[in-house]
């Protein structure tokens, strides 16, 4: 079978999650909850990157506001399956979720704490962690920047989604109606996964369009990271999961609609044109990549 494999199926497990336990999870999850850790106490990782009932692991805003109402600079991807990601972030600038998971309490466009060090402050006064820190890490419990790394990204690897499309490559054939198949084939055809690629589909590549004119000049990408003049304007490519849960879209949130950003897409090196009636059956398959407990 095609789909099988050109894309494949999400494996049930994020790779190098084999050592996190559930108490490390358990503690990851009350520190993604905590508002307490934010500046003025009123933001939490989960603010940005809701999780809860139908929420898919970004807020839907164009760009978020930080803890004081700053206003980000790009669109807050979803975290769900993010373990599969060999790059985080837009431009790359982290690779791995262990060296990410302080950045976003001491980020001053989002929950803007002054320092590491004022962030182990409000951990260790908070009583309540002790218990939580003494399960996850019994050899070593010591509130420390280590073990609320371990523990966060434990936590978002546990973040793991399944969807109709997943039954579909594990053999349930039908599953998928008309338009969804047609869809997958499309996507196939016109070589989508050349850059949404492997059983993510996204997230471990960096592409440019073509055409960059709609771009904001401020926001340069991986540029910033590298300094190399041939980064400009290159992203990440973002997993296609979920991504009828995950409006508006692209880097800057400037995109409202999937059939716009499937029509945007265009301007890459695809195998052929595709047709506006293509693009819809696109969109049918791409729904199909939606958690089964989230769906459209
Ligand atoms: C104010 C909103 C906001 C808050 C609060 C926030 N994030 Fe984010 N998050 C973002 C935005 C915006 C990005 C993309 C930034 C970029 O690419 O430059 C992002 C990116 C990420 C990514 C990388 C996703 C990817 O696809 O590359 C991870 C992982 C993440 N955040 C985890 C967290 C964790 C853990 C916390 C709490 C410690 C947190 N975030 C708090 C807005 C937020
Ligand atoms: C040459 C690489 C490449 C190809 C081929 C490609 N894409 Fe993309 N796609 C990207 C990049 C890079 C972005 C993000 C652009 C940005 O944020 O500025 C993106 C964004 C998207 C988005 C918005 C996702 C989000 O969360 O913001 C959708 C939907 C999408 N692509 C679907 C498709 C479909 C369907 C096809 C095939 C018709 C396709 N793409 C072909 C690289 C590619």
């Amino acid at each position: 079978m095609k789909a099988k494999n050109q894309i494949g199926g999400l494996p049930d497990q994020s790779p190098n999650s084999e050592n996190d336990t559930i108490t490390m999870i358990q503690l990851g999850n009350k520190l993604f909850r905590d508002i307490n850790l934010s500046s003025n106490q009123i933001q939490a990782c989960i603010t940005c990157h809701p999780l809860d009932g139908r929420s898919a692991g970004m807020d839907r805003q164009q760009t978020s506001r930080g803890t004081f109402g700053q206003l980000g600079r790009r669109n807050t991807p979803t975290i769900l399956n993010i373990g599969f990601s060999n790059i985080i972030f837009w431009d790359g600038r982290r690779n791995s979720l262990y060296d990410q998971a302080i950045d976003p309490f001491v980020n001053p466009l989002e929950m803007s704490l002054p320092s590491e060090s004022e962030l182990l402050q409000r951990i260790q006064n908070d009583t309540s962690y002790l218990s939580f820190f003494s399960n996850a890490f019994p050899s070593d419990p010591t509130i420390n920047l280590h073990n609320i790394r371990l523990s966060i990204s434990a936590f978002e690897k546990s973040l793991v989604s399944k969807s109709k499309y997943d039954d579909f490559v594990m053999g349930n054939l039908q599953i998928l109606n008309r338009q969804e198949l047609e869809g997958l084939n499309i996507f196939l055809d016109v070589g989508c996964n050349k850059c949404h690629s492997g059983s993510l589909l996204g997230g471990n590549t960096f592409s440019k369009l073509e055409s960059t004119s709609l771009y904001n000049s401020t926001d340069l990408g991986k540029f910033e990271v590298s300094g190399d003049p041939n980064d400009q304007y290159i992203f990440k490519v973002p997993s296609l999961r979920n991504v009828a849960l995950t409006q508006p879209y692209f880097h800057d949130g400037s995109v409202r609609t999937l059939k716009e950003s499937i029509e945007r897409m265009r301007e890459y090196k695809l195998n052929r044109y595709i047709s506006d009636s293509e693009i819809d059956l696109l969109v049918s398959f791409l729904k199909t990549l939606s958690d089964k407990t989230k769906s459209n």
